[in-house]
């Protein structure tokens, strides 16, 4: 795969076929809102069943509402023909008062209800979401794909079962409240009810159409919306505060800003005007049908087949009724349309079928040497080898030496090492075992790695420093230790809250540290982990060379016998390494010590006096 002749390495997306709206048919659309169900039965077993109960509390309330009019409007008539007297009125409008008092409770208690169940659900599908993201291969972060579906996922499909849930509540309620004022329409009249049922078909269909515009406009909206967001954090963040006003560029982010925005507004301006077009047919339809029976039941009261009492009850009955079919219908659409994004939900979750296995929680074993041989890798999507045929060797308590320019593959052969990438070509053994025969969460294990780009985390330095060794993260005696060997206790111990102090300047006695200070700690965070292997990637490039040489020569002192990689792009900092490798464009040009390469008279000997000469 790393030969050049071939194409791009695939992406680790392709094995996942995208999401069609189209495709779903009816048993895939049960089976996904059966799959939602299940979410939120699983979030909240206790919450789903309340919320349950108080729909079927609605649905029988409505019901008994109905009931009550026919009640009232027989005992008005009776009244009227002195066959009663008006004192016969005062259990039925105790019972109409009754089911009001009962039904606007339960509608405002299931409200709030829904509210924690929501968010009950929400957490859950988050929870799954971080495990994916946290266990798949690093490879996925390399994809385009696996973010825009990520991204897509979080403004869509997080608040999908949320509104899935009230959907199906909806719908249950729909359902129970209809089936109670079906029971009521067919012993007043059972013409009625198939007219009405019938004439739900036209919206149901429309209802399915507009909603399968929804996943289109969601695909389509989330590159502006990530652009908008992205902007939204930069212009409104501390980190890039300094930058934007140093350079002016305020205007021309915002204008972007501005930009990306308007370019989501105007699709969704457009979404709505589709889903306007379909909400008023659909109500067109549903008026047409309303209208419609009110005519065939002043054609029955004329013909005498049913009394005026009933024919009151009836009105009340119809119009109830078309209120719960529209209920029921919304309920069914918002499934249709979620589903979809449900679908996209678990197919990103389906890629926790390529996680990683845990490891068998012992280090991999390294007491004698790494070697690697003939090492070639080459990125996904990408279409020449970042670093080729590349052999080397680390003894135990060695430090080994990677010089190179920028870009010559120096982190990606860190990368493979760490086994946080596995050669695409070649093999790389710890005491003789190849790294494919262990578990890369064991390898992992026994190696501490910093890279260039090292994590600043937004937490105490205490956290910070003991994230070297996530099991026992609150270590403070072992965490001060690490810190002094790496020579960051003097400013920690100084800071407000000592070890506790936040490292952001975003938080109450937060504190932000110097990029020197930052590098420390960093390297305390690395002290910290008892690894056999530290890698060093460029984490002191901010500083000065003298700067780095003084401290790879410290890391020389403070490695205890564990062995380490130290990268540097100056040839100068390294001069005390047991064995140094140059790198070029991914392949090893030379190697041996100091002095070996000094005497070989190559591109180290001339880049060394050349920078040397600068400062030391
Ligand atoms: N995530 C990546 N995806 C694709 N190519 C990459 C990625 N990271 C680095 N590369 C490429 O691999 C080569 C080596 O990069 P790198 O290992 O970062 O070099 P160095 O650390 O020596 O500066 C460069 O050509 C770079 O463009
Ligand atoms: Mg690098």
């Amino acid at each position: 795969m790393a030969d050049e002749s071939a194409g791009p390495r695939s992406d680790p997306m392709d094995v996942f076929e995208q999401n069609s709206a189209r495709s779903q048919s009816p048993v895939e659309f049960v089976r996904l809102t059966r799959a939602a169900l299940l979410l939120v039965w699983r979030a909240s077993r206790r919450g789903f069943l309340t919320a349950v109960f108080y729909q079927v509390l609605g649905a029988v309330m409505v019901a008994l509402f109905v009931l009550a009019g026919k009640l009232a409007v027989d005992a008005l008539i009776a009244a009227e023909r002195g066959s009663a007297s008006v004192g016969d009125l005062v259990p039925v409008i105790v019972l109409i008062a009754a089911v009001s008092a009962v039904n606007a409770t339960a509608v405002s208690l299931q409200t709030q209800q829904e509210r924690l169940l929501g968010e009950l659900v929400s957490s859950t599908i988050w929870e799954r979401l971080l495990d994916v993201t946290g266990r798949v291969k690093l490879e996925f972060f390399e994809s385009p794909r696996f973010f825009e579906q990520l991204k897509r996922i979080e403004l869509n499909a997080v608040v999908r079962p949320l509104m899935m849930t009230s959907a199906v509540l909806g719908l249950l309620g729909g359902l129970a409240g209809a089936a109670g004022l079906v029971i009521v329409l067919l012993t007043i009249e059972p013409f009625l009810v198939p007219v009405l049922l019938l004439a739900g078909v036209p919206t149901l269909l429309l209802t399915r159409r507009a909603s399968i515009t929804e996943f289109g406009f969601a695909v389509s909206a989330t590159p502006p919306v990530r652009l908008r967001n992205y902007l939204r954090s930069v212009l409104s963040g501390r980190e890039a505060a300094k930058e934007v006003r140093a350079f002016a560029a305020n205007r021309a982010l915002r204008r972007r800003h501005d930009d990306a925005n308007s370019r989501y507004l105007d699709g969704l301006r457009q979404q709505v005007r589709r889903r306007q077009r379909y909400a008023l047919a659909v109500a067109l339809s549903s008026s047409a049908v309303l209208a419609g029976s009110l005519g065939l039941l002043v054609f029955f009261i004329s013909t005498s087949r049913i009394s005026v009492g009933e024919a009151g009850a009836a009105v009340i009955g119809i119009r109830l009724l078309s209120a719960r079919l529209d209920q029921l219908l919304d309920a069914i659409g918002t499934l249709f349309e979620s589903a979809i994004f449900i679908k996209d939900l678990e197919r990103f979750l389906s890629l926790s079928v390529s996680a990683e296995a845990q490891g068998t929680g012992s280090p991999a074993p390294h007491l004698h040497e790494i070697v690697l041989s003939a090492v070639s890798f080459t990125y996904p999507g990408s279409t020449h080898a970042a670093v080729r045929d590349v052999s080397m060797r680390i003894g135990a308590g060695e430090v080994v030496a990677l010089v190179g320019e920028n870009g010559s593959g120096k982190t990606t052969l860190a990368k493979l090492i760490a086994s946080l990438y596995q050669p695409t070509e070649g093999s790389i053994s710890w005491d003789g075992v190849d790294t494919t025969d262990l578990e890369p969460a064991d390898v992992r294990r026994s190696v501490a790695v910093i890279f260039q780009d090292f994590m600043r985390y937004q937490l105490s330095a205490l956290e910070n420093i003991g994230l070297g060794e996530p099991d026992r993260a609150d270590d403070e005696a072992a965490a001060r230790a690490a810190a002094a060997e790496a020579g960051a206790a003097d400013f920690l111990d100084a800071l407000p809250l000592g070890y506790r102090t936040v490292l952001s300047r975003e938080y109450a006695d937060g504190r932000d540290l110097s990029v020197g200070q930052w590098q420390r700690v960093a390297l305390a965070r690395a002290f910290r982990r008892d690894a056999p292997l530290v890698i060093l990637d460029e984490p002191t490039a901010a500083l000065d060379p003298r700067a780095e040489s003084a401290l790879f020569a410290d890391v020389r002192r403070l490695l205890h016998g564990r062995s380490a990689l130290l990268i540097s792009h100056r040839y100068s900092t390294v001069r005390g390494a047991h064995r140094i490798y140059v790198l070029e464009a991914g392949r090893v040009t030379e190697s041996g010590t100091h002095d070996e390469l000094m005497t070989l008279g190559g591109a180290y000997a001339e880049l060394f006096r050349l920078q040397a000469a600068a400062y030391l």
